[in-house]
């Protein structure tokens, strides 16, 4: 994949498969840094059932990223918390997760949103802490038995105004 300007659209059914695939490229290839296999395994198991994971990303507003016509990440936004955040290990550092949140940040402002939160993972911290989010209390989450820390991270929002 080149580092060209990512191009944004709302998910289909069809791409469920593609972004399974994303999901588990980016905690096996992305994540080593900060969490260890047992949890990079548990944090994957959440779309073995794929048909459930499919279901969790319609239960928000989910949208992805193509470059070169492959899906290099995706984010969902729910309410005003970005739920889900993945990229690619092949797309990284070409501003793709930069792309899907300032997309998110600016439907959410339209929505009325005022704050976004996150529940950073340790790998997204910086990330996120570059946009603005600023660290407000640390987490441990359990899934499938295994204990994995995260950040919520939260940044007030401005309404753009077109005048
Ligand atoms: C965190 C993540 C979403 C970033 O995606 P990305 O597309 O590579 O990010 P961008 O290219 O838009 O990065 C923009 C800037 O954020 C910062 N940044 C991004 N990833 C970073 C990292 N791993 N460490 C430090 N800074 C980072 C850099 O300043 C970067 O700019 P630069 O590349 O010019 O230095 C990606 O690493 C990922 O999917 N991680 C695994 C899954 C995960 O943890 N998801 C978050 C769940 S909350």
């Amino acid at each position: 994949m080149t580092a060209q300007a990512p191009t944004l659209r709302p998910i289909l059914p069809t791409d469920l498969p593609a972004l399974v695939d994303v999901y588990v490229d980016s905690i096996e290839e992305l994540t080593q840094d900060d969490y260890d296999e047992e949890q990079r395994t548990a944090w994957i198991a959440s779309a073995e059932d794929e048909q459930k994971f499919g279901a969790k990303l319609a239960r928000g507003l989910t949208i992805l990223a193509e470059l070169d016509g492959e899906v290099a990440g995706f984010a969902m936004l729910e309410k005003g918390t970005i739920e889900m955040l993945y990229v690619h290990s092949a797309a990284a550092r070409s501003g793709v997760a930069s792309a899907l949140c300032d997309a998110l940040e600016r439907l959410a402002a339209a929505r009325g949103v005022k704050e976004m939160t996150v529940e950073a993972s340790d790998t997204a911290f910086e990330f996120f802490r570059k946009r603005g989010y600023e660290a407000n209390q640390r987490n441990s989450i359990e899934r499938v038995g295994v204990w994995l820390a995260n950040t919520t991270m939260k940044k007030p929002l401005v309404l753009e105004t077109t005048q």
